[in-house]
C-alpha cells in the first residue's frame, strides 16, 4: 500500500448558526451565543467535471484515502493530512431497489441506500472517520460520546484503529445487544448510567468541560462533514439525477442535518441543479421535531419524554434540531410520526425485500406510506430512503417480532414468520414445506 503526507480537503472555519461568530467551545458551540457551529469552506475553487471525473477514477485505487467512499471526495472536506487519516473503508454503501415496499407504499420505484452496510454496521462511520481523524491530529488521548448504541460502535472501533481511548455513555438497558457488543470488543471505557440519552449527553458534556476529553456526538462538525458524502455518494450512483425524496430517520438530527447541507452545497457547487425534498420521520413516542414544527412552526423547541422500541432514535432533547429546520425549511421536505406497530411492519417488509435494517431505519417506509397517503409523494416520483442501521444490530427486536411477543394487532399477523419446532424428521419438513407451498 502506498502512502504520501500531503494535505487534503479544503481550508475550513467554524461558523455559527445563529450569530455567525465562531469560537468553539469543548461542547462545539459557539463561545458568543451558544449556538451550534457548522464548518464553513474558504473560496472553493471546483470544477464540478473534472472532480465527478477524479472521484470516478479513485475507485480503481489502492490507496487507503481513495478506498474511503468518505475520503474519495475530500475535496468538499475539512483539511487533514492524510498521515491522520483513520479509516475503515467506509462508505462505497449501495442503493437497492425495493420492489414489494414500493408496492406497499403505492408508488412504482423504490430506492434504499443502506448505510447499514458501513463497517461499524451504521451511518455513523461516515461521519466518525473524519470526527476521529481530526481528534488524532489534534492529538487527543481520549474521545468521547453519549449514544443511544450505533455512535458508541463506531467511535470504539475508529478510536481503537486511531491508538485512542474511548468514553462511552450509554442509557442503561436501552442499547441493543449487538451495538453494546460492540463497544466493548473493540476496548470502550463503557459507563452505562441510570438516564437516558438526553442525560448521558448533558453529562458528558460537563465531562469535556473539565477533562481532555475529544466530544465525538453529531454537534461536533467534523461528525457532520464525513456524513455529508453519503448524499454525495448517492447521487453519483444515481449518474447525477436529483431523486424528487429522500426520507431519513429522525433522532439527533445530525444526519438529516448532515445529508441537508450536502445537497445545498452540491447545489450551490454546480454539480446539481435543484434538490431533493428532505423529510425527517421520528417515532410517534420520540416525536421533539415532528411537534416542534407543528406547534410552533420550528421557533421553539418541543422536548418530550421519549420512549420507542426503535431505541436509536429513542430522544426527546435533539442537539441539531435548528439544522434540521433549516433544512425542512430550504428543501421543502416536510416531517411525519409513527406508531411501534407501523415500525415493526416497515422493518418486516424491508427484511422480505432481501435489505433488512434495524427499527430506526424501518421509520422511513413507515413515515413513506402516510406521505404517499397525503398526496406530499407522488407515485411517479423517485424517491429514496435512508436506512441507517444493520439488521443485525437489533436481533432481539426481530426475534420478539416474529416470535409475536411484541405485536398482536391483525396487520402485522401476515407478516410474522415464527420458527417451525419440528421432530428431526424429513417427513414432518414435507409436510411443512407442502402447508406453506401456497403462501407468498
Ligand atoms: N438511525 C440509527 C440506526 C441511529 O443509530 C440513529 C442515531 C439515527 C437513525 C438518528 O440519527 O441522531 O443523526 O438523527 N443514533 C445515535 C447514536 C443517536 O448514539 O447512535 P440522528
Amino acid at each position: 500500500m502506498v502512502h504520501s503526507s500531503s494535505a487534503i480537503g479544503g481550508e475550513t472555519s467554524f461558523r455559527c448558526i445563529e450569530c455567525g461568530i465562531s469560537p468553539a467551545t469543548a461542547t462545539f458551540r459557539c463561545a458568543a451565543c451558544g449556538g451550534l457551529l457548522e464548518l464553513a469552506y474558504h473560496e472553493r475553487k471546483i470544477d464540478p467535471d473534472s472532480l465527478k471525473a477524479v472521484w470516478r477514477e479513485r475507485r480503481a485505487s489502492n490507496l487507503a484515502i481513495d478506498q474511503s467512499g468518505v475520503w474519495r471526495f475530500r475535496e468538499l472536506l475539512p483539511p487533514l493530512a492524510d498521515g491522520d487519516v483513520i479509516t475503515l473503508r467506509e462508505g462505497n454503501t449501495p442503493v437497492y431497489e425495493l420492489p414489494q415496499c414500493a408496492r406497499r407504499a403505492g408508488v412504482e420505484h423504490l430506492y434504499a441506500k443502506h448505510q447499514g452496510m458501513n463497517p461499524t454496521g451504521s451511518f455513523k462511520d461516515t461521519g466518525m472517520t473524519v470526527a476521529a481523524s481530526s481528534a488524532r491530529s489534534r492529538e487527543f488521548q481520549w474521545v468521547g460520546c453519549a449514544s443511544t448504541g450505533n455512535t458508541s460502535a463506531s467511535m470504539a472501533a475508529y478510536a481503537a484503529r486511531g491508538a485512542m481511548r474511548s468514553l462511552v455513555l450509554i442509557p442503561e438497558g436501552k442499547v441493543a445487544w449487538g451495538k453494546l457488543s460492540q463497544a466493548l470488543d473493540y476496548g470502550a471505557l463503557t459507563c452505562q448510567l441510570k438516564t437516558d440519552f438526553d442525560g448521558c449527553l448533558r453529562v458528558l458534556n460537563e465531562v469535556v468541560q473539565r477533562m481532555p476529553v475529544y466530544l465525538l456526538n453529531s454537534v461536533n462538525p467534523f461528525r457532520i462533514e464525513g456524513q455529508k458524502t453519503a448524499a454525495i455518494e448517492l447521487l453519483e450512483q444515481f449518474d447525477w439525477h436529483v431523486p424528487d425524496h429522500v426520507i431519513v430517520p429522525g433522532g439527533n438530527l445530525g444526519n438529516s442535518s448532515a445529508l441537508g447541507k450536502a445537497f445545498l452545497e452540491m447545489k450551490e457547487l454546480g454539480f446539481v441543479s435543484r434538490l431533493p425534498k428532505i423529510s425527517i420521520i421520528q417515532a410517534a413516542g420520540a416525536n421533539a421535531l415532528v411537534r416542534t414544527m407543528r406547534e410552533t412552526g420550528g421557533t421553539r423547541l418541543i422536548s418530550v419524554q421519549a420512549e420507542t422500541a426503535a431505541s436509536a432514535i429513542r430522544i426527546g432533547n435533539p442537539a441539531s434540531w435548528k439544522k434540521a429546520v433549516r433544512v425542512l425549511q430550504q428543501t421543502g421536505g416536510t416531517v411525519e410520526q409513527v406508531s411501534e406497530v407501523e415500525i415493526a411492519l416497515a422493518k418486516a417488509e424491508i427484511g422480505a425485500d432481501g435489505i433488512g435494517c434495524e427499527p430506526a431505519s424501518a421509520v422511513t417506509l413507515a413515515g413513506l406510506k402516510k406521505l404517499v397517503q397525503q398526496g406530499f409523494v407522488k407515485a411517479k416520483e423517485n424517491i429514496v430512503l435512508i436506512l441507517t442501521g444493520h439488521l443485525l444490530k437489533d436481533p432481539e427486536f426481530t426475534l420478539k417480532f416474529h416470535r409475536g411477543e411484541l405485536f398482536s394487532e391483525t396487520e402485522v399477523l401476515a407478516a410474522r414468520r415464527a420458527p417451525i419446532a419440528l421432530d428431526a424428521t424429513a417427513d414432518a419438513v414435507i409436510r411443512t414445506l407442502k402447508e406453506h407451498q401456497n403462501q407468498s
